[in-house]
């Protein structure tokens, strides 16, 4: 995605509100609701079928994605501050919790529930993933999610905590 594919421009949503989407076990999306539809500017079937990586901003950093996919993969939940694209190139700031969903013992996919983030969670976590995609644009690709996340863990140290679940979970 291209940076002028984004306007710069934030939008909002309604705190009382989740905004919640539902994938299979690759990502791709099977379910929204329609705060969802509301914010982003979609329509249901422009979503149903795609991957997740429709939201995507291009300010995002690659070692995000790899943390919570591994995580995901892992059979953990995911926390994590998601700045994400509209269609028509705003953005929009929530707080994700991200879960597999297991029947039996098998896999179904995923489910993301999105809060309004408190404004200065917003402000700390946008000047590191501007740090963490500097990098990553200064890196050849096969090591940028190294890179980014090296930088992350080390923030993290400095904070005294073990790792990022941790902090996230402090952050609640
Ligand atoms: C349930 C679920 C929800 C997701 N929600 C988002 C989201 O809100 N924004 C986003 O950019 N990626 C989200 N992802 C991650 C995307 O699948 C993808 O890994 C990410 O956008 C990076 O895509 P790319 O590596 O193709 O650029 C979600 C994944 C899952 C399984």
């Amino acid at each position: 995605m291209k940076r002028s594919d984004v306007t710069g421009n934030e939008v909002f949503f309604d705190p009382r509100t989740f905004i919640v989407s539902k994938s299979d076990p690759r990502g791709i999306i099977t379910q929204v609701n329609a705060t969802l539809l509301e914010v982003t500017g979609y329509r249901e079937d422009e979503l149903l079928g795609s991957q997740h990586n429709i939201l995507r901003h291009p300010d995002m950093p690659r070692g995000i994605f790899e943390l919570m996919w591994e995580t995901l993969r892992s059979g953990d939940a995911f926390y994590g501050f998601m700045k994400n694209r509209c269609k028509n190139g705003d953005h929009y700031w929530a707080f994700a919790y991200v879960k597999p969903e297991h029947r039996g013992g098998e896999l179904l996919g995923y489910r993301s529930f999105r809060r309004v983030p408190q404004r200065e969670m917003v402000e700390l976590w946008a000047g590191h993933y501007q740090r963490m995609r500097a990098l990553e644009e200064k890196t050849p690709t096969r090591d940028q999610c190294r890179v980014s996340r090296q930088w992350l863990n080390k923030w993290l140290r400095k904070q005294g905590v073990p790792d990022y679940k941790s902090w996230m979970l402090r952050s609640l």
